[in-house]
């Protein structure tokens, strides 16, 4: 497709003020040809990020934010969140032309209703848990009690990642299900029973122009808050990549049987999706099948895998939000290990301490990062706590020993009162 715009974006336009978001307008800041990346709202640590300026506009006010893209002739904007994809903020950019690497509403439920995602699945060919799908208590509980077993209850909308019991008893389930249809995720409540599925967890997140697909290597996180996986799940606490439990030939695997038919069956609906197709994969014993699909990059994935990437990211992105990956240079991926450890506050994933002042002496370096998520800065510059998940702190070596390692040492350097982290991410990875 012939097209006006520059190959190279000048000028981005980062939306959301997580450590997802801090990430990538790192990355994105440090490619060639990019003069300035603005982040909105951003956070604490936005502006230490050499080549990137702040906006403070929330990623809900699509006005503002398509006034930011005129005012600041941005060249591309990429979306971090699911909450502004679903309500249609890069549909409303595109439509007064600006490149927008996320989908528009319509690709958005891949993520935003799970009863959408399991049809198209289904639809697709795509491996995936057997489900039931409900719209009344009254239907989910004769399923469940048709099943007589134990399954895995998801509410259909977007819960902030709170929407899903994995049940160990009938009882449970019942109780679970009784919870969604009492209004605890708001709205209509609708849901979706699942199959138990059982084996190790990796996401894998496609770069997608809507017709053609770049794979990243392949991430691992860690959903439970404390050590040896236990406790309640968080946002996630830790990851690294490349996780091995998918080799080469394992996600050309993951290629041809969850993502191509995926795209495919999202083009056959119509929709042209231009985005991140992040798929969260059980490695079950009769082969990989999809736990949940995302619209977005995974946090803390994305803050793990930036680093690894090379600095054609933003000539790729861009191509994605034009739908010409044809014509992009191919991504270059760093062969090392990437390491991220978070920082928490006291009370996560309940309820959080905020507001206590953060204090650092890491020096970040060509392998060691600090993404901000939770913090702000108050009238005197003085960065505080902010949120569940405060800091990322992020490594690379040759090996995942030393990447931890230097994770864990970059960790020390930062404290702030009830600093909450697990000592043992990557523990399957790592050889001590
Ligand atoms: P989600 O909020 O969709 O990321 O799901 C949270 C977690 O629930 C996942 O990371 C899995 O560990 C677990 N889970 C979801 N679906 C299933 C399933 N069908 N079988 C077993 N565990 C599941
Ligand atoms: N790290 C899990 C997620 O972003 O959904």
């Amino acid at each position: 497709m012939p097209s006006a715009s520059p190959a190279l974006p000048a000028r981005i336009l980062v939306v959301g003020g997580g450590g997802r978001e801090n990430a990538l307008g790192w990355a994105l800041a440090r490619c060639p040809g990019v003069e300035q990346v603005w982040v909105a709202p951003g956070n604490g640590g936005t502006l230490e990020l050499s080549g990137c300026s702040q906006l403070a506009i929330a990623e809900s006010d699509h006005a503002a934010l398509l006034n930011a893209c005129r005012e600041h002739r941005i060249e591309l904007v990429v979306v971090g969140p699911e909450a502004p994809l679903a309500a249609g903020l890069a549909d409303r950019l595109r439509a007064e032309g600006f490149p927008v690497f996320g989908p528009g509403a319509d690709g958005a439920q891949l993520e935003a209703s799970k009863q959408w995602a399991k049809a198209l699945m289904q639809e697709a060919g795509v491996p995936t848990a057997g489900y039931w799908p409900a719209s009344s208590e009254a239907e989910a509980l004769a399923a469940l009690e048709a099943q007589n077993k134990p399954l895995v209850v998801k509410a259909d909308g977007l819960a902030a990642g709170k929407g899903v019991t994995v049940a160990e008893t009938v009882d449970e389930a019942r109780e679970a299900i009784r919870e969604i249809f009492a209004g605890r995720f708001g709205g209509e409540a609708s849901l979706v029973l699942e199959e138990r599925t059982f084996g190790p967890e990796v996401s894998v997140f496609a770069l997608s122009d809507g017709q053609r697909l770049v794979l990243l290597p392949p991430a691992q996180d860690h959903k439970r808050i404390g050590e040896g996986d236990t406790g309640p799940n968080t946002g996630g606490m830790g990851a690294y990549a490349p996780a091995p439990l998918l080799d080469a030939a394992g996600l050309e695997q993951v290629r041809h049987l969850v993502l191509e038919p995926t795209l495919n069956a999202l083009r056959a609906r119509g929709i042209d999706y231009r985005g991140v197709i992040y798929a969260g994969l059980m490695l079950t014993e009769s082969g990989p099948s999809v736990i949940e699909f995302n619209c977005r990059f995974g946090d803390p994935e994305c803050e793990t895998l930036m680093p690894l990437l090379g600095p054609e990211l933003a000539a790729v992105l861009l191509a994605c939000a034009e739908g010409r990956l044809d014509q992009a240079p191919a991504l270059t991926i760093n062969p090392g290990s990437s390491a991220c450890v978070i920082a928490a506050a006291q009370g996560y994933p309940g309820e959080i301490r905020k507001g206590d002042a953060i204090n650092s002496q890491l020096e970040p370096s060509d392998t060691l990062q600090l993404f901000h998520a939770g913090t702000r800065r108050d009238e005197g510059g003085t960065c505080l706590t902010n949120g569940g998940r405060v800091l990322a702190v992020v490594a690379q070596a040759d090996n995942f020993d030393t990447a931890f390692e230097r994770a864990y040492a970059g960790l020390e350097q930062v404290s702030f009162e009830g600093i909450t982290f697990r000592r043992d991410i990557g523990h399957q990875v790592r050889s001590r």
